[in-house]
């Protein structure tokens, strides 16, 4: 396995999992993440090593059941059976309901104005998703998002919006179906894409990009001591391009933290630009004595054995 490079599940397939998420359920970790080839939106793979991926599913296509959540309301994973974009796949379970919530960018496929969120939810974590529509948290415009759940239940979106000039940070109903509050509006004016949030004790980090579309950039830290509160300013993670990935989500395993970026269209970049050749940079993160990320180079995936 060679860090930023493809991985393969357990059938020898290409893993298609980008700008996804990673949660931890009975025995396994389910790694989610977008799909763009045929009529696939997002597909979900599942381990008990965090090495061997099995594919279990395409939890989200354009064929799955939609069901909008209001009579009245629409709710289509197609415009005139088009593909429309599903981008940066989150999901949570949510022990209230019973069902896992799906969180993530809409966009209609043909331009990116409609800067929406989508819903979509299932009974399993594993199963076909059923999609409840796309909508604008508060009437607010919502690009590059992740869920965070705090250990006190809370539950976050945060988003990019105003054509991501700033990032919004919503609380979540207990139902993770719909934003309560907006509670905090980060970095003004500095665009920044693809957070990924996460704690190390009593602090709260969390990582962001510049906003290049798919060309990777310096990634940034910032840190605050409760996700609602206040949050410091941008400091420089990885290098100049991240280690030519964009941050996608940072996965807990024990005391330990892992940085998983994506690697868009390949290294050196495919041209024409080619989404397929995505792939993974995967590190540990470590912390210097005064508490800040950082990563270093490994030419192979950094993976815990567990
Ligand atoms: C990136 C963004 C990705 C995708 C891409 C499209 O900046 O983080 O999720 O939207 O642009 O150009």
């Amino acid at each position: 396995m060679s860090n930023g490079g493809f991985i393969y599940d357990t059938d020898g397939n290409v893993l298609h999992a980008h700008g996804g998420c990673m949660i931890k359920h009975g025995d396994f970790w389910y790694w989610y993440g977008e799909d763009r080839r045929g009529d696939r939106y997002v597909s979900c793979y599942r381990s008990n090593d965090l090495r061997r991926w099995e594919f279990r599913r395409h939890v989200l296509t354009m064929g799955s059941e939609c069901r909008p959540l209001h009579p009245g309301d629409t709710a289509s994973l197609s415009e005139n059976g088009r593909r429309i974009n599903i981008e940066r796949p989150k999901v949570l379970f949510c022990g209230k309901t019973g069902k896992f919530v799906m969180w993530a960018h809409y966009e209609n496929g043909r331009d990116y104005r409609e800067a929406a969120a989508c819903i979509a939810t299932c009974d399993k974590p594993d199963g076909d998703f059923i999609y409840h529509g796309h909508f604008r948290p508060f009437g607010h415009m919502s690009r590059d998002c992740t869920l965070f759940r705090d250990t006190d239940g809370a539950s976050y979106f945060i988003s990019a919006s105003r054509d991501n000039a700033d990032l919004h940070v919503y609380r979540l109903t207990d139902d993770l179906m719909n934003v309560e509050s907006l509670v905090r509006v980060l970095f003004a004016g500095e665009y920044r894409e693809a957070p990924a949030v996460f704690r190390r004790g009593q602090r709260y980090y969390m990582l962001t990009s510049a906003c290049t579309g798919w060309e990777p950039n310096q990634g940034c830290f910032s840190e605050s001591t409760g996700v609602g509160e206040e949050w410091s300013r941008l400091r420089n993670f990885g290098d100049k391009t991240t280690f030519h990935s964009q941050s996608a989500f940072v996965l807990p395993v024990g005391d330990d933290l892992y940085y998983f970026g994506d690697r868009w269209g390949g290294y050196p970049m495919s041209h024409p630009f080619d989404y397929s050749k995505s792939g993974y940079v995967i590190l540990k993160l470590r912390f210097n004595d005064a508490g800040d990320p950082f990563i270093v180079w490994n030419d192979e995936f950094e993976l815990p054995t567990v």
